[in-house]
């Protein structure tokens, strides 16, 4: 790949609203991909020009037929290329000599099949150009603002305000006929294949500022531009709804790492983690992304917290309300002005509270009423219509009721709508459906997407979203440096834990009273210095796990045990490792654990994101619940507020089972001050202060145990 600097500037405009296209490879044989891509692009109504570039054709679906680009009557904004692998170099230099300005290259057979060299030379040739290029290995693009379906997908699409991305040709396709038969409407399709010079990074920055453009879709199986996501997302002014689906969640903890941190990491936790800090929402798959695409493309954004459900079914009902919670999504409960606001349209067998339950006699003036009590009141902020099929409701009046009643308040408040039952459901659904009313066969499937809309609009409130870019906290750099300095002479990536302490205490971090002693005596010295009890541990750089070497000795009482210690640590980790270099121990002031919270504080260097924070209660919390939280760095102190308040074991922390409340704004403040430190020095691979030991409210933490490991050069 070239440098960035080496990347020519270009908006996209052309690439969406090109003026004059070119097919490369366009052939009048309709089997091939080169003749789909013209007929689609003059099927879809494209009026700007095509010229099909064939040696041997002269017309192609009516059109006059170029040999080459550079022949082209007016100049080519784009030139799709459809080309065996073995020629698209030279066509690539041709359009560039031409002055084309985005190729789209629909050939595969580079990158993805290891050849990776001619993918560089494709993307070096246009940068000489100042061309842009997408793909290779893609199904092309679409783009309702300019008319334009230069797939090979179907031929049919239907305009709209959604823009989908997405990495897998054959999956893009297969999503770009089903928003088809879903009736939802796009506005651009891009697909990215190999990525070798444009990514979803510039295109989503350009979809965000697209008009035409409501909320966008992207499918990923990975990228190594997370960083760059990360602060694309984030820098956008109006926060479109923004929703993933990443492939890979299985591929956790993959990594074999000498760190907590390292292995708790796989980048799948990080991924999720990042889509949520930065304010992407995560569909589990295609049918929950289609659902809240629908919600998101038809609905406005609520305005505030009260959700009424209204059903003529009982259990639904609660089905319902259980999928709220899972929402978080919260149901109005103030039984008197629910008594008010439905009483006339609840019969007396009914249930006023929420879920207002109309109940199954109830015919479809009956609901119609609810529903527009429910809409017209100002303190309900969004509506869950839940229908079963009965017999006493009559399928097309209701959905007829439905659909005059909200497009009389529309776009007043979000309401989404369960059709549940056989055939009637399925038709009210569709019927609702193509009125722009998000109508969805379950109750669950309804409350998620409604649960989208929500956690959207949390995010456009949230003032914290992405990656910090303040100034940060003030670090000791010179010593940092000198640490660092120090082990890489000494041709070492594993810091000694005195020099791991030594970086965070630089970081303004507080560690135990700590002195090196070099022998027995100095031991002795150290021990009545600090103040009895003290723990003593071996300092060697041969010796990772000091512990199971049998080299740390705890609450040590007393001079005599202090000696005792020392000689037995000198005798095990000798005859356990003989070749090892023992600098000697250090005697630390012995922090009483009982009284404080053990916890983990971890950075890594991320493949995709870059430096990362983690955080989580130490012990079997961590190794076995695996309950952490994750953050990309560098992060401000309310952040790492959050990401104490977010692991399942907060309330340990916070005081559960009659235990003193903990110092959460001091374990906040290390996470922020690592976040920082992965941050400004990026030789750190992995870093794991465990444990950090959080004492009482207002007592601050100490770190008791630290590793950090360099990146190996
Ligand atoms: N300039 C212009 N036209 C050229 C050319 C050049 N330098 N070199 C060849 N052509 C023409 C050919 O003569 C042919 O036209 P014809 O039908 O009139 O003979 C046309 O380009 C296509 O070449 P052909 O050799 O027939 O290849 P093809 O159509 O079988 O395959 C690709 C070409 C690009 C489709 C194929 O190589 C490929 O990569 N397929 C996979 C595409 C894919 O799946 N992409 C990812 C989707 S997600």
């Amino acid at each position: 790949m070239t440098n960035e600097s080496d990347v020519p500037s270009s908006d996209l405009e052309a690439l969406f609203r090109p003026s004059a296209i070119a097919v490369i490879g366009a052939s009048a044989n309709s089997a091939k991909i080169g003749h789909i891509l013209v007929h689609h692009i003059l099927h879809s109504g494209y009026d700007g020009a095509v010229y099909p570039i064939n040696p041997k054709e002269d017309e192609i679906l009516g059109l006059d037929v170029y040999e080459n680009v550079a022949d082209t009557p007016t100049a080519v904004d784009v030139a799709i290329i459809a080309v065996p692998a073995r020629f698209v170099v030279d066509v690539v230099e041709e359009c560039g000599e031409a002055g084309v300005k985005f190729l789209i290259i629909v050939t595969s057979g580079f990158g993805e099949v290891g050849d990776l060299s001619t993918e560089r030379r494709i993307v070096e040739t246009a940068h000489q150009y100042g061309t842009r290029v997408l793909g290779p290995n893609i199904f092309g693009i679409y783009s309702a603002a300019a008319n334009l379906n230069a797939t090979f997908g179907p031929a049919e699409i239907i305009p709209g305000n959604i823009g989908l991305i997405s990495q897998s040709g054959a999956l893009g396709i297969a999503l770009m006929g089903k928003t088809v038969t879903e009736g939802l409407g796009l506005s651009a399709i891009i697909s990215v294949g190999n990525k070798s010079d444009l990514s979803e990074v510039e295109l989503l920055d350009h979809l965000t500022t697209d008009d035409a453009t409501k909320s966008i879709l992207i499918y990923m199986e990975g990228t190594k531009d997370g960083h760059r996501l990360a602060e694309t997302v984030t820098k956008i002014e109006e926060r479109k709804p923004i929703v993933i689906i990443k492939s890979g969640r299985s591929a956790v903890g993959a990594k074999a790492a000498a760190s907590h941190t390292g292995s708790l990491a796989g980048s799948d936790r990080v991924f999720d983690s990042a889509f949520r800090q930065i304010g992407m929402l995560r569909a589990d798959g295609i049918n929950e992304a289609f659902n809240w695409m629908r919600a998101f493309s038809t609905q406005p954004l609520p305005e505030g917290e009260n959700v009424v459900i209204i059903t003529n079914g009982g259990g639904v009902g609660v089905m319902a309300a259980d999928a709220c919670e899972r929402h978080h999504l919260m149901l109005l409960d103030d039984t008197q002005r629910l008594e008010k606001i439905f009483r006339d349209s609840v019969p007396e067998f009914g249930s006023t509270r929420n879920p207002v339950d109309i109940t199954g006699q109830a015919d479809s003036d009956a609901y119609a009423r609810a529903l527009d009590a429910a809409l017209s009141e100002e303190r309900i902020h969004a509506v869950i219509g839940l229908y079963c099929e009965t017999a006493t409701v009559d399928a097309e009046s209701l959905t007829a009721g439905i659909a005059e009643i909200v497009s009389e308040y529309d776009g007043v408040k979000p309401v989404v709508f369960s059709m549940i039952g056989g055939e009637k459901a399925a038709q009210m659904m569709g019927l609702l459906n193509d009125r722009s009313i998000p109508a969805y066969s379950s109750p669950e499937e309804a409350v998620s997407s409604l649960g989208a809309l929500y956690q959207h609009w949390r995010y456009k409130r949230e003032s914290d979203l992405g990656i910090t870019i303040e100034d940060g906290p003030s670090f000791d750099m010179e010593t940092i440096e000198a640490v660092i300095h120090r082990a890489r002479a000494e041709e070492r990536v594993q810091l000694l834990e005195t020099e791991a302490k030594e970086v965070l205490t630089a970081a303004g971090l507080t560690m135990p009273q700590s002195r090196l002693a070099h022998s027995l005596v100095e031991s002795v010295e150290a021990a009545e210095s600090i103040g009895y009890p003290v723990v003593m541990k071996v300092v060697s750089p041969d010796i990772v796990h000091k512990t199971e070497s049998g080299g740390v000795k705890l609450n040590l009482l007393d001079e005599q045990e202090v000696v005792d210690a020392y000689r037995s640590i000198m005798a095990t980790c000798r005859e356990r490792f003989p070749a090892a270099h023992i600098v000697g121990v250090t005697v630390n002031e012995m922090v009483n654990v009982q009284k404080g919270m053990e916890t983990i504080v971890g950075g890594l260097t991320d493949p995709a994101f870059g430096p990362v924070v983690m955080f989580g209660l130490g012990g079997i919390y961590v190794e076995i619940l695996k309950d952490v939280s994750f953050r990309v760095a560098p992060i401000s102190q309310s952040k790492a507020l959050k990401m104490v308040r977010e692991i399942r074991s907060f309330p340990m922390l916070y005081g559960a089972r009659g235990k003193k409340i903990k110092d959460i704004r001091a374990a906040a403040e290390a996470i922020y001050r690592v976040s920082y430190l992965m941050t400004r020095i990026d030789e750190i691979a992995e870093l794991d202060i465990n444990p950090l030991i959080v004492m009482k409210r207002g007592k601050g933490c100490k770190v008791l145990d630290a590793r950090i490991t360099l990146h190996t050069q």
